[in-house]
């Protein structure tokens, strides 16, 4: 007999803030990269960002990866009709530290590595991992682009920030909003040089280095 499951297609992971942030994180990446760009992707999620993106700019070259193993065939059922997203790649940034040849690379280096909302929902730890794994495979001149919430010094943090400060510290007491002064550090220790900041909706930033 047949079951519903061999006819309907499978539901896919799904994730609102994800929903929510694309189009205006579009807009800011659409004004930083070319309209040929390679960039590599940290922390893909549920592969909606990958999705929407090439959607709207069928130039880029994107390559997802995911730390957690079962989320790849998901990102790639949902990207599946974009010809621009590669077929995801696993990637754990903090056991890649171990092995430097565990990011994927791409001849000449990627354009840019671009990572949302992880290094608040990781340890510490991730934050400079990542910045010091995105130096290692980028292009020369080319850039890594953050998007999340974070503590700048001199600014009081939005009582929506405060909230999921509190409740990600309730999770894991490793995890929070991280100071942004501090992700700076972390990238000038990479060799990554702080370029601008954009503040977007519901207080988050988007922040752009480059590969010095
Ligand atoms: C809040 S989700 C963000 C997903 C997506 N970037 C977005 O904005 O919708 C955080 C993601 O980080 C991934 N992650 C956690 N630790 C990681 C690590 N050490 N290296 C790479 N990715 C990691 C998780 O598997 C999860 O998919």
């Amino acid at each position: 007999m047949t079951k519903p499951e061999d006819v309907l297609p499978p539901v896919l992971p799904f994730s609102p803030a994800a929903e929510r942030n694309r189009e205006a994180i579009l807009a800011v990446l659409a004004g930083w990269l070319a309209p040929q760009a390679a960039v590599l992707e940290v922390a893909s999620g549920t592969g909606q960002h990958a999705e929407h993106f090439c959607g709207a700019r069928p130039g880029w070259q994107w390559q997802p990866t995911e730390a957690e193993p079962a989320a790849l065939p998901a990102i790639a059922a949902r990207c599946a009709r974009q010809p621009g997203v590669a077929a995801p790649l696993p990637l754990d940034v903090l056991a890649a530290e171990a092995d430097t040849e565990a990011w994927p690379r791409r001849p000449g280096g990627w354009d840019a590595v671009f990572c949302a909302n992880l290094i608040h929902i990781a340890p510490w730890p991730v934050a400079p991992a990542l910045l010091q794994g995105a130096a290692r495979v980028l292009a020369p001149g080319g850039c890594l682009v953050l998007y999340g919430p974070y503590r700048v010094d001199g600014e009081p943090l939005s009582p929506g920030n405060q909230a999921f400060d509190a409740d990600l510290r309730d999770r894991n007491p490793a995890w929070g909003l991280r100071r942004l002064s501090a992700v700076q550090e972390a990238g000038q220790a990479a060799g990554l040089a702080f370029v601008e900041r954009v503040d977007m909706p519901a207080n988050n930033l988007m922040l752009r280095w480059r590969l010095a």
